[in-house]
């Protein structure tokens, strides 16, 4: 592996969830320091544990929809390691189903955490990426991009974080600050497992081939992996991405890319 983030401190929310476990493994092999957030304690630390082995890591539990805690977790990545230069968002929450059988609270709890907890751990680490020239990248999702049945809730939390993207990624260009999105379909996680588990009826693998039955690779259709997008997140961090900024760039298998035709 490249060691071309020796040096660099990386704050990741959500890192002990799927996608963020993966990419702090990235980002230690190539080694950055860490500096992991997330709301499962134990989760955390066994993370924290495994990774000591590869590279700095400091754990900090932080829930993404209390500002004060955001702020708490880019203070302890200055105050372990003297600055912060990559961001990576990726604390998220699902909810789906008909949108007359969805309550105040449903939209509430994602919301808060997809959009709100995006906004602020940006928010709050821009003081310190102005320094390094760092640059944020935030996990909208395909439903980011395009409408989806019964998923009006998550859709809109995600179309939110990825024109938000955007306007950051406008706002901070002249400090050299960069902002992307990364718009995937299905990662299989502990979220999908969720999603299948709670929504399924029952019948969690019966869930995962509906949702497969969406893409247009037919009997070849698959998941894809948490190292597959934390490769993409670690790629918009590095050097030759520097001319990136304010992309949601879609990592789906050509879900958000138009209609098939019916057969
Ligand atoms: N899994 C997918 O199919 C998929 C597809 C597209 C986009 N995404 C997005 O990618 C991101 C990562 O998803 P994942 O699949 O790794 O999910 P995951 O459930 O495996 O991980 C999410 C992590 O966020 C943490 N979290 C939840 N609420 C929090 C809060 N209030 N404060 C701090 N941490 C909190 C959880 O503890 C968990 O560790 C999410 O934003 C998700 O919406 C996922």
């Amino acid at each position: 592996m490249t060691s071309d983030m020796g040096g660099k401190t990386v704050v990741i929310t959500g890192a002990a969830g799927g996608v963020g476990a993966a990419a702090a493994k990235r980002f230690a092999e190539a080694g950055a320091a860490l500096v992991l957030g997330d709301l499962a304690a134990v989760a955390l630390e066994e993370l924290c544990g495994r990774l000591a082995a590869i590279s700095e890591v400091h754990g900090v539990v932080c829930d993404v929809t209390s500002v004060a805690d955001v702020e708490n977790l880019m203070a302890e990545a200055v105050d372990a390691t003297g600055r912060i230069d990559v961001l990576v968002n990726t604390a998220g929450l699902w909810v789906e189903g008909p949108s007359e059988e969805m309550t105040e609270a449903d939209w509430d709890r994602v919301v808060d955490v997809n959009l709100k907890g995006t906004f602020f751990a940006c928010s709050c680490a821009i003081p310190e990426l102005k320094k390094t020239e760092g640059c944020i990248i935030n996990l909208s999702s395909d439903c980011g991009l395009v409408g989806t049945p019964e998923t009006a809730i998550y859709t809109a939390s995600k179309g939110g974080v990825s024109l938000m993207t955007k306007a950051l990624a406008i706002e901070l260009a002249p400090h050299l600050v960069r902002v992307n999105a990364v718009c995937p379909a299905d990662i299989m996680t502990p979220m999908l497992q969720y999603q299948a588990d709670t929504y399924g009826g029952g019948d969690p693998e019966g869930y995962f081939k509906r949702l497969l039955t969406g893409y247009f690779q037919g009997d070849k259709a698959r998941f894809i992996t948490p190292e597959e997008v934390a490769e993409l997140i670690f790629f918009l961090a590095s050097a030759p991405a520097a001319p990136i900024t304010g992309a949601n760039i879609s990592i789906d298998f050509g879900t958000s890319a138009g209609y098939g035709y019916a057969e």
